[in-house]
């Protein structure tokens, strides 16, 4: 059964769609789980372009339309273990689309994966709604500023009032300056724990450029190792980084029984 995790912002490019993408290669590749990741950003899709998907032939678009089946529209990502269902990049096939039975059709994915992770669209409208209705639990992600933070504070009573339960916060994009708010400080203003810090780091929008997971262009960069980090929070399991020696002592156990 499934985990179905959304993750969600109430202010945008606060970096919903990295962390969903880096979060579902990171417990693919490193922690061998079975994952899902959908685009539910219907109107702005991201996910497929991160990942160098840029041609789809069925899509949660057709899905929400009633045209297609939601298995229909999954797709192997080359990460084993990690499949994506992608919302259509065209503007014409918005036409129809029937976000309120996004629940009911993410439901219908609960034995194909150990989770799966809903990129949501940002702020409270019916899309980030929908995408937080179809959610068992929920990961706010914001940056260390006042108005993500105080975004995070009504998305937090959203999911009280849906019945979600609330992961946390993954504070993204932080650095080292005086002017950001500090963990504390966010924790106080949203009154939620802070569970992750991912620093502001310029492999990101590297591998960006090349349509890769960050976790997967530069495993041991400081944005990548917190992704690593927040992927074993979220299954209960430490993060011990891959070093030269476990790397050659894995070569040495391949195929053994
Ligand atoms: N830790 C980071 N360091 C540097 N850049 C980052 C980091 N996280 C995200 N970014 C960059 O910030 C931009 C916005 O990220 P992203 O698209 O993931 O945000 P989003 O919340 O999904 O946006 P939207 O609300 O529009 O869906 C992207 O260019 C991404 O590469
Ligand atoms: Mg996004």
């Amino acid at each position: 059964m499934a985990r179905i995790i959304g993750i969600l912002s109430g202010k945008g490019g606060v970096g919903k769609t990295t962390t969903v993408a880096n979060l579902g290669t990171a417990l693919a590749s490193h922690y061998k789980k079975s994952v899902i990741i959908v685009d539910c950003n219907i109107t702005t899709s991201h996910l497929s372009l991160y990942l160098g998907m840029y041609y789809s032939p069925v899509t949660l678009n057709q899905v929400l339309t009633g045209k297609a089946k939601i298995k229909d529209a999954i797709y192997d990502y080359h990460v084993p273990g990690l499949k994506v269902i992608p919302a259509s990049l065209s503007l014409k096939d918005l036409k129809g689309v029937d976000v309120s039975k996004l629940s009911s059709v993410i439901k219908k994915l609960t034995d194909e994966a150990d989770i799966v992770l809903l990129d949501a669209a940002p702020g409270m409208g019916r899309e980030a709604m929908s995408t937080m209705r179809a959610s068992d639990e929920v990961l706010f992600v914001s940056t260390p500023f006042v108005p993500s933070t105080m975004d995070i504070i009504k998305c937090h009573q959203v999911a009280l009032e849906f019945g979600t339960k609330p992961l946390g916060i993954m504070l993204n994009m932080v650095g080292k300056e005086r002017y950001e708010l500090s963990t504390d400080e966010v924790k106080q203003l949203a009154e939620l724990d802070v569970i992750s810090i991912v620093p502001m780091d310029k492999n990101v929008l590297r591998s960006l450029a090349l349509k890769t997971p960050v976790v997967t262009y530069n495993p041991s960069s400081p944005a990548s190792r917190a992704f690593f980090e927040l992927a074993g929070k979220l299954i209960g399991e430490k993060y011990i980084p891959e070093t030269f020696l476990t790397r050659i002592a894995k070569m040495f156990r391949f195929g053994r029984k």
